[in-house]
């Protein structure tokens, strides 16, 4: 039987699309191959968000050619950079066998087929709105799994001045609510315990009802343990979801809401539609209607124009929200966006000063990460344990409702909900022993199949 060997690179849509592009795949027959050295196609599923990025596709590439080489093995470039590059792409790397965007998921079949035939083809066009049927989650490929993302919307239609993404991923849509239900509904039924909806843009949702109706809906799944979603933008973060996490046991007690800098002039420029004072707002009002909520945020430095006192500001609001985790990263400079042609206006902040900006925001936030995470050593948390530890061997592993990492001695299964008594912390993951189960493993959870060959 043929198989394949998907790297995914980039964000949950990458990783949810590589899924989707495997089962479509399996109903044609192919199997999940182990390494690239077995398979008869392999498939770069890729992200362009950051230049850096884009350049782990082009060494990958080069590894890849010497397998195809070797085997014949076809070599397929998906996802945000094939978007981006198109055409180029091809030129760029000859022995490319065919191109797919994100939106073209659903060709994949066809494109292999003509690529077999010697055929070579790049299927980067936008699909009508209308036309657009969001692929769906094969839940016979799903069993055994304790976690499971949904998707319930695509693109973005902000216009932040830094970011590929509308570029790539095109013009928002969302989901049919009921579809969305659905699909989680399906996956509960073969074990899932613990969906994350997500979207570029997650709460803009609008496919029949607002994002908070939808959480409604998605919660009222029977047997759904665990519900979270991915990403926010602030400007969509009000009440109606704010009620959500009172309300709601199933939605974890942690939210994702990227700030991206904690100066106004900065934000301004970055078209971030939202001062650090309404930002903050919006946090004190999740807090005050669930204590002890955990926050993360993206946090941008080194935007064109951000002097020493903007980045001052970053630090301070960090030490004012005081993040549970933060994923900080330098300005890089894409192609097609608004920042790119302002940078000379602006001022290009030199990539010595961005580096060394990085690792102080990155120092203190290890402190504060560090502080929030001892701060559960003798507490009891409730883990959803997802098997064997990858980190700390002999221990199972699986996650707290805030989202922390947790390793522990116990014997809960797969899919089960252990009570923890927490002994350890470290910035990466909490340690703790089992104390009790406090929910069974559902029924139909079986052994996980073989590991995807999806990788980070
Ligand atoms: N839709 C999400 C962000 C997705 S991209 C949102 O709006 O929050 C994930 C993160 O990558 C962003 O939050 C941002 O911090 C970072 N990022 C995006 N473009 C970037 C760029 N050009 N340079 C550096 N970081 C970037
Ligand atoms: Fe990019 Fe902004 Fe859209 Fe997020 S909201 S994907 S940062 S344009
Ligand atoms: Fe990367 Fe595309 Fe996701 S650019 S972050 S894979 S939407």
């Amino acid at each position: 039987m043929a198989q394949v060997y998907i790297h995914t690179f980039g964000c949950q849509m990458n990783e949810s699309d590589s899924l989707r592009m495997l089962e479509s795949l399996a109903r044609a027959g192919w199997t999940a191959a182990a390494a690239p050295e077995e398979a008869d196609l392999i498939l770069l599923n890729t992200c362009a968000i950051r230049d850096k990025a884009e350049q782990k596709l082009y060494s990958a590439l080069g590894r890849y050619r010497a397998v195809k080489k070797a085997r014949g093995a076809l070599l397929g470039v998906a996802g945000c950079v094939a978007q981006q590059e198109k055409e180029k792409l091809v030129r760029r790397a000859p022995y490319v066998d065919f191109v797919l965007g994100p939106d073209n998921l659903a060709a994949l079949p066809e494109l292999v087929r003509s690529a077999r035939e010697g055929t070579r083809q790049v299927a980067t066009d936008w699909m009508d709105s209308e036309a657009y049927v969001f692929p769906r989650a094969d839940p016979s490929q799903s069993r055994g799994r304790v976690t499971a993302f949904v998707t319930a919307m695509k693109g973005c239609d902000n216009v932040c001045a830094f970011c590929v993404v509308p570029h790539t991923r095109g013009r928002e849509l969302s989901r049919p609510y009921a579809d969305v239900v659905a699909e989680v509904a399906d996956l509960v039924e073969v074990g899932v315990r613990a969906v994350t909806l997500i979207g570029q843009n997650v709460n803009s949702f609008s496919g029949g009802c607002d994002f908070a109706s939808l959480l409604r809906r998605v919660a009222a799944v029977p047997g759904l343990a665990r519900l979270r979603f991915t990403t926010s933008h602030p400007h969509d973060f009000g009440e109606a979801l704010i009620r959500c996490y009172a309300e709601l046991p199933v939605l974890c007690p942690h939210l994702h809401l990227p700030v991206q800098s904690g100066s106004d002039a900065v934000l301004a420029r970055m078209r971030r539609d939202y001062t650090t004072e309404a930002y903050e707002a919006k946090v004190a009002a999740l807090r005050r209607a669930l204590p002890g909520v955990a926050l993360t945020s993206d946090i941008i430095v080194g935007f064109p124009g951000e002097t020493e006192e903007d980045f001052a500001r970053t630090l301070d609001l960090v030490e004012r929200v005081r993040y549970d985790n933060l994923f900080s990263f330098v300005y890089s400079s894409r192609p097609h966006t608004a920042a790119r042609l302002r940078e000379a206006e602006w001022g290009v902040v030199p990539y010595s000063v961005q580096i060394e900006r990085l690792g102080r925001l990155q120092a203190l936030q290890r402190a504060i990460t560090l502080e929030a995470m001892a701060a559960k050593v003798g507490t009891e948390v409730e883990v959803l344990v997802e098997g064997p530890s990858r980190t700390d061997p002999g221990k199972l592993s699986g996650h707290a409702p805030g989202n922390q990492m947790v390793n522990l001695d116990g014997d809960a299964p797969a899919g089960s909900i252990a009570r923890v008594a927490i002994e350890g912390a470290t910035v990466a993951a909490l340690r703790g022993r089992q104390l009790a189960q406090v929910a069974a493993a559902p029924a139909t959870a079986r052994p996980r199949r073989a590991r995807l060959p999806v990788v980070a």
